[in-house]
């Protein structure tokens, strides 16, 4: 089976097919995304959180997006791989973010490369898109932005933001990018730019009106052990509390000498009777 291409992706839009994108860092998350049946997987920055433990996105560097990129791409063959270019490292010289990209897709093996950003970045993904790299952008809420943002908060609440948000998702199609995540943006405004473009939306927290979603995996199966729930988020599955159970019986087992148990020891006794039986 052949990984998804920008343009069957393009069309499931005109087809009112639904897109299902889902996070994955390393080779077993990728592996079941792929078995799940996700469209397209991205291998997100917020890495930093859900996996490296930082309070934010911005620490990420493009080192620790080729490693995991990397994982992710052997555990998900057959599927369309989305790369995040990290905090400041697409906003110097051509040059530089070239680098930066190919650095994604030749070392880390990713199809598409992600950017944050409007109409302030359109000229550079203009000029990724003619080298030939498909490119994903991102509006809204954008997270390495936080610190100019002042805090992770809902996109497109009054006219003036809706008006900011409609201009940067035209400069981006215009510029050539094949979809656009609409992260924490009113259902409204996520409609209303939805229905504008011709290329698919893809919303986090951006409501019903959206062509596909996008959800971090870490919060689809409530992959922690300090969950803090989100409205934005379903959880599918509480994978922290199956983990927590089953690490803590090992442990007990250990504590109390349960295990190992005879049937998890090589050679003397067991063994022995083993022979005998057969
Ligand atoms: O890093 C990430 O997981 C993302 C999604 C939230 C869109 O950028
Ligand atoms: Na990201």
């Amino acid at each position: 089976k052949t990984p998804l291409n920008i343009i069957k992706i393009k069309n499931m839009k005109q087809d009112q097919t639904p897109i299902s994108m889902l996070t994955a860092y390393d080779y077993p998350s990728a592996k079941l995304a792929e078995k799940a049946g996700v469209d397209m997987i991205l291998v997100g920055d917020s890495l930093g959180n859900v996996v490296l433990g930082y309070d934010s996105t911005i620490p990420v560097t493009i080192e620790d997006m080729v490693y995991h990129t990397r994982a992710v791409a052997r555990g998900a063959e057959h599927t369309f791989i989305v790369a995040d270019l990290p905090f400041l490292t697409y906003h110097g010289s051509l040059d530089h973010t070239f680098d930066q990209v190919r650095r994604l897709m030749q070392e880390g093996h990713a199809h598409a490369v992600k950017m944050e950003g409007g109409a302030e970045i359109a000229d550079t993904v203009q000029h990724v898109v003619r080298a030939g790299v498909p490119v994903l952008g991102h509006i809204g809420l954008t997270p390495q932005a936080v610190n100019q943002i002042g805090g992770y908060r809902v996109q497109g609440k009054d006219e003036q933001d809706r008006a900011r948000l409609m201009k940067d998702a035209k400069a981006l199609e215009a510029a050539g990018a094949f979809a656009i995540v609409l992260e924490l943006v009113t259902e409204e405004a996520a409609a209303a730019i939805s229905q504008e473009l011709s290329i698919p939306t893809i919303g986090i927290g951006a409501g019903r009106g959206c062509d596909g979603q996008v959800l971090v995996y870490h919060d689809v199966l409530k992959y922690t052990s300090d969950y803090r729930s989100k409205k934005f988020v379903k959880n599918y599955a509480d994978i922290g509390a199956v983990i927590t159970e089953g690490l803590s019986r090992y442990v007990q087992e250990v504590k109390n000498r349960s295990f190992p148990a005879e049937e998890h020891v090589f050679g003397g006794k067991a063994a022995a009777e083993k022979a005998v039986e057969t």
